[in-house]
């Protein structure tokens, strides 16, 4: 390796500190299922693909079990291809952010019949894929394809706000973080480059407590020298999230069914399974407007206590009313046994429902 120069970041392009972090790479980085290092054979597209798609807004430990589950099902671009969607999006049910899945789905079909079967290497042909956003090109041609390319997420904006002291709260200093990020990607190696600085964020590089004696890049970072490493990439604050309030109907028939509808294809959620609600607003819901959004006429009692969950832009909080059907002719749903309901692409605030419809209908007693 090429001897280091002790620069300083003062401007990327005079800056040599990716040798180091090349360095420490190779003696830290981390093991993860997608991944391969240097000297094994080159990184197979659809396995990073997969990964990169995975991990948006998922913790590298979420989705470990994810990403085997799906390679021993699907495991080239074809058979995902070939797969019908509600298998796929059964398979994702708990990862969150459902339209990736289908994304997902609709980009392996492009793929697997417009493309031939591979993979585009080039970001600005990956960009017009289904689900691939600018990070996830970027990502796919350098680790897949060892192509330069600025990948920039929430760990390498991270650390680049750090190493320039860059004060700008996000998402303002975007740009500028991406262009510091820019000077300072290396020819050679972008892909081990690009994971090396997701890999010092995530480990040493920390949101809270940076292991700042740990980082090759310590001698250089402009936030550590003027003591404020901790406090930065400073950050916009943002309105608080509302709440949306709903009731959820646990309807059971006398075989132990329990009626379940699909949510529609567009929208939150889409195309899932969910247990039939109301709509999900801010204002609480009355007994006698509930009522009217019920999948049926029965005899509903309120189940105690409160689900709650939180999405990306509010808090949810939902009321379980539970009745026995006294008929299964019923078109607002379908009714799946108790042991079925793994088979079904159920998100995780379904599962926090069903979950409170057992504890508490097993509390309260069944009605007959
Ligand atoms: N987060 C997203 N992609 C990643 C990768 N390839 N390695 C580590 N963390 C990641």
């Amino acid at each position: 390796m090429a001897s280091v120069a002790p620069s300083k970041p003062r401007s990327p392009q005079d800056y040599r500190g990716a040798e180091r972090l090349l360095a420490w790479y190779d003696r830290h980085a981390r093991t993860l299922p997608w991944r391969t290092r240097q000297g094994d054979p080159p990184a197979d597209p659809y396995r990073v693909w997969l990964s990169e798609i995975m991990l948006q807004q998922t913790t590298v430990v979420t989705v470990g079990p994810y990403f085997a589950d799906f390679l021993a099902r699907w495991p080239n671009v074809a058979a995902l291809a070939a797969a019908p969607l509600d298998d796929v999006l059964t398979a994702w049910a708990g990862l969150g952010y459902y339209a990736r899945a289908r994304n997902l789905h609709r980009c392996a079909q492009m793929v697997a019949g417009e493309l031939g079967g591979v993979f585009p290497d080039r970001e600005a042909e990956l960009l017009k894929l289904p689900g691939i956003g600018r990070y996830t090109a970027a990502a796919i041609a350098a680790i897949a394809f060892g192509q330069r390319a600025v990948v920039v997420d929430g760990n390498v904006e991270r650390v680049v706000a750090r190493l320039f002291k860059v004060e700008t709260p996000l998402p303002a200093a975007k740009a500028e973080l991406h262009r510091l990020a820019d000077g300072l990607t290396p020819e050679q190696r972008a892909g081990d480059f690009a994971q090396a600085m997701m890999d010092l964020g995530a480990t040493v590089c920390l949101p809270r407590r940076p292991k700042c004696l740990l980082c090759p890049l310590e001698a250089d970072c402009q936030a550590k020298a003027a003591g404020i490493a901790q406090g930065l990439p400073r950050r916009q604050s943002k309105a608080a999230k509302p709440t949306r309030r709903a009731v959820a109907f646990w309807l059971m028939a006398a075989d132990g069914a329990l009626l379940l509808r699909r949510r529609p294809e567009k929208g939150l959620l889409g195309g899932m399974m969910e247990v039939p609600s109301t709509p999900w607003r801010e204002a609480p819901w009355p007994a006698a407007e509930a009522q009217a959004a019920a999948p049926a006429a029965a005899e509903w009692r309120e189940l105690p206590g409160l689900v709650r969950h939180t999405f990306t832009h509010f808090h949810f909080e939902v009321t379980v009313w539970a009745a026995r059907a006294q008929s299964k002719a019923i078109d607002a749903g379908h009714w799946v046994s108790l042991d079925g309901l793994a088979d079904e692409a159920l998100p995780t605030v379904m599962r926090k429902i069903i979950a409170h419809g057992l504890t508490q209908t097993a509390v309260v007693g069944r009605d007959d």
